[in-house]
């Protein structure tokens, strides 16, 4: 025995009954939130071939999983929608028959508010060119015009029976002009996530491919640059004088630094993206049996919560909250 070694920090992992005794971070379903995607004009779930398990609903498949959902009891859905039809401006998001429209409303109508509906409110699903705002007449995405159809497809989204709108689009003043539209329409009680500081990264990939998106080129002229930190924290102040009732940063392993930062400087709860190309990475070395798949992804979302987020959107939700439940995420 070392008679000088005082400080053994070991006596406090030595048997699980102590480490769970001095465990200072704890995974919950109620913040966890599952991303679904809803297309239009399809009778059967279709598989996304770079999110195993991951599919676009149908209308019934959709309320299937929300079913689940709830009995899981997760946070909540953020919901996205595949259009059948696009067009330049994106009509089918304020279309109160466009498909992310009717899901929602099939939704709040199914299970009312037994179920937290968040909405993704973005055009690039909607536009044929897959930019997440309007052009200009030289092909550049338009900030100004582009607020003016979130504002409307915001009050489209509250009429359907969104709990929560998700602006994703980084467009400048996003949130205090779909605030005001919100106001204005009575939708005072709609709550607004904030994408707050979101990066223009490659690991929306798969995404890409779930909402069929026909995007060519990049959104480097309204995400983040990768390189930047300080900037977030600039999106941050802003978001919150917007009236942002929650921001959320994304993606989520690669950008932990952000996470942190956020967090500690928020005043208001903070969420974090576990992105499409996240999971595909982790689901891609567990079909090799390089990893362990559920260990890995808890220890995901534990790093999450460890960085300080509240509320943690991912594609492995549901199971999630199962091993939560069966004490998988506390060994
Ligand atoms: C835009 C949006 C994207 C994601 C969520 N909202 C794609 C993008 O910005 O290109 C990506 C989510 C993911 O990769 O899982 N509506």
């Amino acid at each position: 025995m070392n008679p000088h070694l005082t400080a053994r920090p070991r006596r406090l992992r030595q048997s699980p009954a102590m480490r769970a005794l001095v465990r200072e971070n704890m995974l919950r379903p109620a913040s966890l939130v599952l991303p679904v995607f809803v297309r239009e004009g399809i009778s059967e779930p279709q598989p996304i071939a770079s999110m195993p398990g991951v599919v676009q609903h149908t209308l019934d498949s959709l309320v299937e999983e929300a079913r689940r959902c709830i009995e899981a009891g997760i946070g909540g859905i953020m919901l996205f929608g595949v259009p059948e039809t696009k067009d330049a401006v994106g009509s089918g998001a304020t279309d109160p028959n466009g498909i992310l429209n009717v899901a929602t409303r099939r939704l709040r109508e199914e299970f009312g508010n037994g179920l937290l509906l968040m909405v993704d409110l973005c055009l690039d699903e909607f536009t044929d060119h897959g930019h997440c705002g309007v052009l200009d007449d030289q092909g550049r995405v338009d900030n100004d015009a582009t607020l003016e159809v979130y504002g409307r497809m915001a009050v489209a989204q509250a009429q359907a029976g969104a709990h929560i709108v998700g602006p994703s689009g980084m467009m400048d003043g996003q949130v205090a002009v779909i605030r005001h539209a919100l106001d204005e329409a009575g939708f005072a009680d709609v709550a607004i996530l904030a994408y707050t500081a979101k990066y223009a990264s490659a690991f929306y990939g798969p995404f890409r491919e779930a909402v069929n998106s026909s995007l060519q080129g990049d959104r480097r002229t309204y995400q983040q640059d990768p390189a930047n930190l300080r900037e977030s924290l600039h999106e941050l102040e802003l978001d919150i004088a917007e009236g942002a009732d929650m921001v959320m940063t994304k993606p989520g392993l690669p950008y932990l630094d952000v996470l942190a930062r956020v967090a500690e400087a928020s005043p208001v709860p903070v969420a974090v993206y576990q992105v499409s190309g996240e999971y595909a990475m982790i689901e891609a070395a567990a079909a090799q049996g390089w990893i362990d798949r559920d260990r890995v992804i808890l220890e995901t979302l534990m790093s999450f919560t460890r960085a300080g987020a509240d509320i943690i959107l991912t594609y492995a939700a549901l199971e999630a909250a199962q091993w939560i439940r069966e004490g998988k995420d506390a060994h």
